[in-house]
């Protein structure tokens, strides 16, 4: 009997864990297969239960970049980005370019970095702006976006509640990190431009 239960406790256990590594697993923010990962494991590149990078939500383990940043602007835009803030900083900690992917857990002696057109560099100025307020305020202004607060993201909820982190704009509006079913991150297709026109009423 004992055994029994402890096989069941195994069956249940894998497939627990198929289930909730079926999004990330096997994508390319899934490092636990590198050499340099000796642990195995996925989440540990980026997230850590111990010993967290202090005011880095949620949970962070990767080194932060300290660059500055060179951010969008136009004349044309009424929010004015100002340097990248809350979970952009954790995309840019790798996608910038200037800290090493396997600096995490406290390692800072790296050697692997992101390449090609992975690596956005410290010029955001040709990237979708990020990290400044989305408001029902700035839809009014510009005319063109619709009110955050009031339209549904498609996603479940409104755009506010669904797309942006604390009102603002971030990487993460666009990318869920843990999820490559739509392709390149993205938290939803953008086939026929479905993503964009979320919120731009064009
Ligand atoms: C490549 C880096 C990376 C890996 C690997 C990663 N995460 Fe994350 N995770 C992030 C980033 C960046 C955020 C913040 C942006 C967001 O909330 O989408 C986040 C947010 C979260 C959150 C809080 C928001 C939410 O979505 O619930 C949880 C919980 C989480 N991750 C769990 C995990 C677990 C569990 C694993 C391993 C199976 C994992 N993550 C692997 C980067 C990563
Ligand atoms: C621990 C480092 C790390 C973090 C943190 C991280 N990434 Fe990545 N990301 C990578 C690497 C490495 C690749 C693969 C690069 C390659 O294939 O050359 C990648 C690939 C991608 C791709 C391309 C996927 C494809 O199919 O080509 C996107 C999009 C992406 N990341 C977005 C994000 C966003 C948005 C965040 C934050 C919410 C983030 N990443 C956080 C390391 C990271
Ligand atoms: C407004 C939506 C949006 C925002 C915000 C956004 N992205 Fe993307 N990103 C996309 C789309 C859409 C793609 C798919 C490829 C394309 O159309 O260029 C993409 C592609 C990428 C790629 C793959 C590039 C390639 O050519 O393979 C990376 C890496 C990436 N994004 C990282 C980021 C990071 C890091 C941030 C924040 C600094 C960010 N993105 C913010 C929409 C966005
Ligand atoms: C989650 C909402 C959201 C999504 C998704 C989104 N955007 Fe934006 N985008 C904005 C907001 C808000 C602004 C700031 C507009 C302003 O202040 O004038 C903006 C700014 C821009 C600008 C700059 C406008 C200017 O006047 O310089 C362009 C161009 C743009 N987005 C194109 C896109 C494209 C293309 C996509 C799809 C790949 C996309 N956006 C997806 C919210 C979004």
């Amino acid at each position: 009997m004992k055994t029994l239960i402890k096989l069941f406790a195994v069956v249940t256990l894998a497939f627990t864990v198929q289930l909730s590594m079926g999004q990330i697993s096997g994508t390319k923010h899934d490092f636990s297969t590198k050499g340099w990962n000796p642990s195995g494991e996925i989440c540990i590149v980026c997230h850590t239960p111990h010993n967290a990078i202090t005011g880095a939500e949620p949970l962070w383990n990767h080194e932060l970049s300290t660059a500055t940043y060179t951010v969008y602007s136009s004349s044309t835009m009424d929010a004015t980005p100002g340097q990248p803030n809350g979970n952009s900083k954790l995309c840019l900690s790798c996608h910038d370019g200037t800290v090493a992917i396997d600096n995490f857990g406290g390692a800072t002696g790296g050697s692997q970095f992101i390449g090609g057109n992975k690596n956005l560099g410290t010029d955001l100025s040709n990237d979708h702006p990020i990290s400044f307020t989305y408001d029902a305020a700035l839809a009014g202004t510009d005319g063109g976006l619709f009110d955050p607060t009031t339209t549904n993201s498609g996603l479940g909820g409104t755009i506010t509640a669904d797309m942006l982190f604390a009102n603002e704009m971030q990487c993460a509006s666009c990318h869920d990190v843990h999820d490559d079913t739509n392709g390149d991150f993205l938290v939803m297709s953008n086939a026929a431009s479905a993503l964009c026109l979320t919120c731009h009423n064009k």
